[in-house]
Parts: C-alpha cells; structure tokens; sequence
C-alpha cells in the first residue's frame, strides 16, 4: 500500500500501486470517471475507464459520492491537468462505504462549519493546519529537550488562582470548590527547587467574557520556569526557542503553508533578532502611529493589533507598570513603579503570544504583594513556602501556543487552529 504523497513521484510512473482513502471530488462522464481521492498525506486524480472495467464497477465508481471510502490498485501517469500533477488508471478497486449526501459542501456558513467540525477537519486546509500544529506542538518540546530542560506535569484542578478571580472556572469537588487551572506557573515554581530547569505543555483554562479572535476558554499552554535567572535571560531563551519553531515549521510544512498561502518570507523575518521596547517606548510608538492609546492602558487585543500592523517581526515589551501585571512580578529594585517582565507580540498585527517575567523572590515582597493584591495569605502557604526555604532568584513563561498557530499560520480566529474550540458560545462537538 502506498501513500498518495508517495506516488506523486516521477519513480512511480508506469507502475502499479494501491491506495486508500476517500472521495474528495467526483465527476464522470458515459466513459470516463475522475475521483480526486485524498488520505493523510495529499490528493491525487484517478480516473475510471469503461474499457479497463467491467460496466457494473464502471458504474459503481461514476455513483460514489463524496467521502465514500476505498481502496484503488492502478498505474501512475504524470498528468499536467490533473489535481497534483499524476493520475492513478483505475484496475480494480474495494469499497468500504458508500455515504449518504456528506453534509459539508461549498460555501456554507461559519457557524455550520463549526457545528460540523468533526467532518471539517477532514479537509484539505484542515489537514494542512493540523500538520503544522503538530510540528509547531513537537518542535516547542524538543527545544527544550534538547536544551536539558525537564518535562513535568503539574494538575489542572487546582484551589488557587495565577492570573485573578474573574476568568476562574468552578467545578465542585467533593464539598469543596476546586478551579480549572489558569497556568501552571506556581507548580512550575516549585519543581525548579527539584529540577531547576522545566517545562510543561497542557491546557489553561480561562472563563473569558470577551468574544475577540484571539481568546478561548481552554487553550495549550506552553510554559517554562528556570532557577538562577533574570528577566533578560528568560528573553534570549524565548526567542531561540520561537526561532527554533519557525525553523521546524519552514523545514517540514512547505507543502502546507503553500496550501494557506502563507507568505514564507514574512516568517523567515523573524529568524532576525526580535525588537525590546519597554512599556513607555511602545505607548510612545503607539502615539507615533497615530493610535488613540495613552500611558496606563492595558493593551487588548484590537490595540495590539493596532501597534503590532507596523512591526514585521515580534517584539518584547518589558517593564510594565506594577498596576497593570499581577501580584508575583518582581518590582525593578532600579526602576521604582515598574515591574521586570514582558510580553511578547507577534508581528502582522497578531499581538501577545508570550507573558513571563521574573519572579519575586523575597518572603516579604510577596506578602505585601499579595495582601495589596487582596488575597488571602493562606491560600498560597505553599506558594511562600518557596521564598522559605532556599529561595532563589529565578524566571519563566507562558506561551499560548494557539496564538503562535494562529500567526504562523496567519490566519483569521483562533477558532480556525484549534479542531474542537472551546468559547463563551461553544461546547461541541
Ligand atoms: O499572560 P498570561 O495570562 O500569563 C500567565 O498565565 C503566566 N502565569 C504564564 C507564566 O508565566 N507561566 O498567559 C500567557 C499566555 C498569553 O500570552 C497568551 O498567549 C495565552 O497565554 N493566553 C490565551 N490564549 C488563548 N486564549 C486565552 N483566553 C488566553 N489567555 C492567555
């Protein structure tokens, strides 16, 4: 059996092959009958001839509809006109079903194609965005592997909040009140005491209100703690390892990005080194483009989009106002109000994609953090207990690797990477 990307090869002219997969276009005349039949890796024309076949199978391939499965066995001809550029001559053939009416056809709504999401995937732009996903999934982890970085697993439900009460997702536990996790970074925290360099890829959930392109309410995490470093380190590791990705992405996905249309020069652009702007430059740039944003603004996602049009490549945005960030940033002991972390965004207009920072690290500055934050100190006992006992200066991330998706891809919503998004609106399929 061969893959249809296999024998899209001169080697495989005049031979004799096999595939499976399904229908993916169909038409058909008294004589001739063409499939454009797809698997996982590509789609290639075949054509049914009345006179390679008997009149009952000659029939049976002119009847079968869209996403009906089979096997076809025939030879490989170069063919310009086709689909890819190859036919497969029809000898014989297996079917394993034939569908009724499949329900997805051009030009349906945005809605219908979400409802429909389990059947969606299976197409071309889909697969596409699926394999590039995969790669951008793979390549994050093997950075930091290849870097002796560790992988580690903390739980998602959990009885603190990261990142503030408003976006927490209750779920009972047994009499208590438990939370979907919102990051992981508390327990990456912990783990650097144990291993002092880790990383963690798994869901964070935020109850987000907000319908913008760029927000779900389950979303992949990608986050990394290191012991021993500042915010400046924690930036050069970001940015080889968004680098990396991109790398990864250009080396393995041409054939899908050609099929988004993606524009590879734009991403080759940040292979380049990436902009550091404080807070105060970038509200300054802002003003320079002519945006209607002042110093103190929290940035949202139309703002960013905004200010992240004019860049071509992505850009770290440090030192924040304390006001802005939440209570475990570490305070500038040099810049007094400013606190030492940053955001990274995307360029194209795409905005964050990274929050990290340093982290506080003395027992007293994150208790008058937390107390003016108004939370309660005993349910971060532990959270403390790292500033008790042996605690040392030390860094992190979190990367929303849908976000990265969805500017490497280049494409609309976020809704449009992720097969089975989860919104303020949607919980199925
Ligand atoms: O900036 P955030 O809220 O930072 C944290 O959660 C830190 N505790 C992470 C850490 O330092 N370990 O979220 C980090 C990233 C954002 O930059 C964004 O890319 C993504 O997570 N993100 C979302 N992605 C999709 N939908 C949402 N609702 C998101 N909220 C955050």
């Amino acid at each position: 059996m061969e893959t249809i990307n296999q024998i899209l090869n001169d080697n495989y002219i005049g031979k004799e092959v096999k595939i499976h997969g399904w229908v993916y276009r169909v038409r058909s005349s008294s004589k001739l009958c063409f499939i454009v039949m797809r698997d996982y890796s590509n789609v290639i024309q075949t054509v049914g001839r009345l006179e390679d076949l008997n009149e009952e199978d000659f029939k049976s391939l002119s009847n079968l509809t869209i996403e009906s499965s089979l096997e076809i066995a025939g030879t490989v001809n170069r063919d310009e006109r086709a689909i890819t550029g190859y036919e497969l001559r029809i000898k014989s053939f297996k079917i394993f079903q034939r569908n009724e009416n499949f329900p997805i056809t051009r030009d349906q709504g945005e809605e219908f194609l979400l409802d429909n999401r389990h059947l969606w995937i299976r197409s071309r732009e889909f697969n596409a965005i699926l394999k590039i996903r995969s790669t951008i999934f793979k390549a994050f982890s093997e950075y930091f592997f290849k870097n002796g970085y560790y992988e580690v697993h903390p739980p998602m439900m959990v009885s603190t909040a990261t990142e503030g009460g408003s976006t927490l997702f209750k779920v009972p536990f047994f009499g208590e009140t438990a939370f979907l996790t919102q990051s992981s970074q508390f327990y990456l925290e912990t783990f650097i005491f144990s291993l002092e360099k880790v990383f963690t890829v798994s869901p964070s959930f935020r109850a987000e209100k907000s319908r913008t392109w760029r927000h779900l309410t389950e979303y992949w995490h990608a986050e990394g703690e290191v012991a021993w470093i500042g915010n400046n380190e924690m930036m050069d590791i970001e940015e080889a390892m968004i680098k990396y990705i991109i790398k990864e992405v250009l080396e393995n996905n041409r054939q899908e990005l050609a099929l988004l249309n993606r524009d590879i020069s734009a991403l080759e652009k940040s292979l380049e080194p990436f902009h550091r702007l404080t807070y105060s430059e970038l509200i300054k740039k802002a003003q320079e483009f002519g945006l209607d944003i002042k110093y103190g603004d929290d940035l949202g996602a139309d703002e960013e989009r905004a200010i992240m049009i004019h860049f071509d490549k992505p850009v770290f945005v440090t030192h924040f106002p304390e006001e802005l960030k939440t209570f475990y940033h570490r305070p500038d002991p040099q810049n007094p109000g400013y606190i030492l972390c940053h955001d990274l965004l995307a360029p194209e207009g795409y905005g964050e994609i990274i929050g990290g920072g340093e982290r506080i690290w003395s027992l007293e500055e994150l208790r008058t953090r937390i107390q003016k934050a108004g939370l309660k100190e005993e349910d971060y006992y532990w959270y403390l207990d790292l500033r008790k006992y042996g605690s040392i200066p030390h860094a992190g991330f979190g990367l929303g690797l849908d976000r990265l998706c969805l500017w490497i891809m280049k494409q609309a919503n976020i809704k449009d990477i992720i097969a089975f998004p989860r919104t303020i609106r949607r919980l199925r399929p």
